[in-house]
C-alpha cells in the first residue's frame, strides 16, 4: 500500500469521514420497545415473552417445529453437537465429553466456533476441504474422507458468508454412510436452498442418516416419518437452519439480525428441544431441590437480548435485499478487474449475501507472504493482493477482512487430519518429486478478502470502495 500510495495512484481520493463498516448492527426502533416492556414487566431474566415470541417466529420462518433461544450461536452449536454425539454414542461420564475417541468431519473454511464444540466434547475434528462452487464443504472431499475414516458418524457443515452449502450432495454422502449432520447456519439466516433430499422430509433424512448406525433405538424413533420430497425426488425451497439433523443460528453483533448476542437451536423433535432447553438451564431434574443426573450449562437466552431480536426480525427481508444489492453492485463495479466474487449455485441457492467477498485471479496476484501474525507484500503495476487492498481500505476508513483462515491451517488444529478430494491433505509435498495436491481453502484464503458489506452503506460509499479497489490494480 505504502508504495502505491506514495506513487500517487490514489490521488484525488479523500479519506471517508464516516467509517464504512464490514457489517454492523442496524437498529430500527422497536428493539427499545421490547426491551422496555421486559423491564417494565420485570421479566429481566432468561424467561419471558420476548423469548417465547422470537422462538415462535424463528421456528415458523425457518420451517422447523421447535426453536430454543440460547446465549449465542456457539452454545447452540455446542448443544447440537453434544446431542448428536449422545444419540450416536450414548451418555458420557460427567468428566468426559460425548465425543471422546471419536472423529467428526468438519467444514474447514469457517469461523472456529462452528467446530470448536468437537474439542469441547473431547472429539477429534477432521477437516474437509472447501469446494470452489460455493466456498463450503466439498461433498467430493467428504466422500473421500469416509473412505479414509469409515467409522465416522457425525458431520458439521457451515454455510459460509450466507451461501448455502451443497446440502443434497452432502446429505446423500451422509445417508450412504449413516452419518448425522449438525448444520451451522450462524451466518446464513434467511438463505434458502432448493433441496430434493431434505425438503419437507427432514425426518426421513434423519431416518436414512441413522440407517447403518449402531443406534437402533433412534433409528426406530425416526422410521415412522417419510417426507414426500424425499420419496419422490421433488424439489422444495427450504431455509438454511432446516437442512441439518440439528441446526444452529446466531444473533451475534455482526450478523444479519442481531440481539448483540444470542443464538438458537433448531429441530423438529420435541424431545430434542426439551433436552436442549434442560441442558441450557443447568440440567435441573424434577425435584424440590437442585437435583442433577446430567451435566448442565448456563446457555439460555436473556429476555432482554430477545427483545432486541424481536425488534429486528421483521426487518430480515429488508436486510437481505440491502445485502443483495451490495453484492450485485460489487459484481458489476468490479467486473472489469481480474477478480471474482464469492460464488453460489444460482439454480439451487438464494444466499442472504451476509458478506460480499472477492478473490484476486491467480495471474493478477502480486507477491505476498503471511506468517502466523504478520504479512508483507510487493506492489506491482496491474496486480494486487488481499492485504494491499485491505490496507488501502483501512487507510480510507473502510473495513474489510481477510477470508476466514481455514481450520486445518490454524496452529491449534495443526495435528488434526485434513482431507481433500485427493486424499489426506497433510504431508503432500515430496522433496524429490515436484508438485503438491490442491488445497482449495488455502488458495481462497491466500487470494481472497471480505469487502465492506454493511447494509447502511450508501451507493456512493460503495462506489468509493470500488474505486479504491480499482486503484489498487493500477
Ligand atoms: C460460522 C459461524 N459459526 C458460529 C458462530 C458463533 O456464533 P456466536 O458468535 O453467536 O456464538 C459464528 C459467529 O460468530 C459464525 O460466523
Amino acid at each position: 500500500m505504502g508504495r502505491k500510495l506514495e506513487s500517487g495512484i490514489f490521488k484525488g481520493l479523500e479519506r471517508s469521514e464516516k467509517k464504512i463498516w464490514l457489517s454492523s448492527p442496524t437498529m430500527h426502533g422497536d428493539e427499545k420497545r421490547w426491551i422496555e416492556r421486559a423491564i417494565d414487566t420485570n421479566w429481566v431474566s432468561t424467561v419471558g415473552e420476548n423469548i417465547d415470541e422470537i422462538e415462535k417466529w424463528i421456528a415458523g420462518f425457518i420451517g422447523v417445529k421447535y426453536a430454543v433461544g440460547l446465549s449465542c450461536g456457539t452454545s447452540a452449536l455446542h448443544l447440537a453437537t453434544r446431542l448428536a454425539a449422545e444419540k450416536l454414542y450414548g451418555q458420557a461420564r460427567p468428566d468426559e465429553g460425548t465425543l471422546r475417541g471419536r472423529k467428526v468431519f468438519c467444514t474447514d473454511m469457517t469461523f472456529d466456533a462452528s467446530i470448536n464444540p468437537v474439542a469441547y466434547e473431547d472429539g477429534n475434528a477432521v477437516f474437509i476441504d472447501t469446494e470452489r462452487k460455493t466456498w463450503n464443504m466439498s461433498p467430493e472431499a467428504l466422500e473421500v474422507a469416509f473412505c479414509l475414516y469409515p467409522e465416522v458418524r457425525l458431520v458439521i457443515v457451515a454455510h459460509l458468508y450466507g451461501t448455502p452449502a451443497r446440502m443434497d450432495e452432502i446429505r446423500s454422502v451422509c445417508n450412504k454412510h449413516g452419518a448425522l449432520i449438525v448444520e451451522d447456519a450462524a451466518e446464513s439466516l434467511g438463505a434458502k436452498y432448493l433441496t430434493s433430499l431434505c425438503g419437507g422430509g427432514k425426518d426421513s433424512c434423519q431416518g436414512a442418516a441413522l440407517r447403518g448406525s449402531d443406534n437402533s433405538g433412534v433409528a426406530a424413533q425416526r422410521a415412522g416419518t417419510q417426507g414426500a420430497a424425499a420419496l419422490t425426488g421433488d424439489c422444495v425451497w427450504r431455509e438454511t437452519g432446516a437442512l441439518g439433523d440439528y441446526s444452529a443460528i446466531s444473533f451475534n453483533g455482526n450478523k444479519i439480525i442481531t440481539g448483540s448476542a444470542g443464538g438458537m437451536f433448531l429441530t423438529d423433535s420435541k424431545e430434542d428441544a426439551d433436552k436442549v432447553r434442560k441442558w441450557s438451564t443447568q440440567s435441573r431434574e424434577a425435584a424440590p431441590w437442585y437435583q442433577h443426573e446430567e451435566i448442565g450449562f448456563n446457555y439460555r437466552m436473556s429476555n432482554i437480548i430477545a427483545g432486541v431480536i424481536r425488534g429486528q426480525l421483521p426487518f430480515l427481508d429488508e436486510h437481505i435485499a440491502q445485502k443483495k444489492a451490495i453484492y450485485d453492485r460489487y459484481k458489476a463495479g468490479l467486473s472489469d478487474l481480474p477478480v471474482k466474487m464469492n460464488p453460489f449455485d444460482e439454480d439451487k441457492a438464494e444466499p442472504n449475501f451476509w458478506l460480499s467477498c472477492m478473490t484476486v485471479d491467480p495471474d493478477a496476484m502480486s507477491r505476498s507472504v503471511r506468517s502466523e501474525s504478520e504479512y508483507i507484500y510487493e506492489s506491482e503495476p496491474g496486480k494486487s493482493s488481499p492485504h494491499e487492498i485491505l490496507d488501502a481500505l483501512t487507510y480510507f476508513n473502510a473495513e474489510g477482512r481477510p477470508i476466514w483462515k481455514p481450520m486445518h491451517m490454524q496452529p491449534v488444529y495443526r495435528m488434526n487430519p485434513f482431507v481433500t478430494t485427493e486424499g489426506s491433505g497433510r504431508g503432500r509435498t515430496n522433496a524429490y518429486i515436484a508438485g503438491s495436491g490442491e488445497d482449495v481453502g488455502a488458495d481462497i484464503f491466500s487470494r481472497g478478502l471480505c469487502l465492506p458489506s454493511d447494509n447502511k452503506m450508501t451507493p456512493e460509499e460503495q462506489d468509493f470502495v470500488i474505486e479504491i479497489i480499482h486503484r489498487c490494480f493500477a
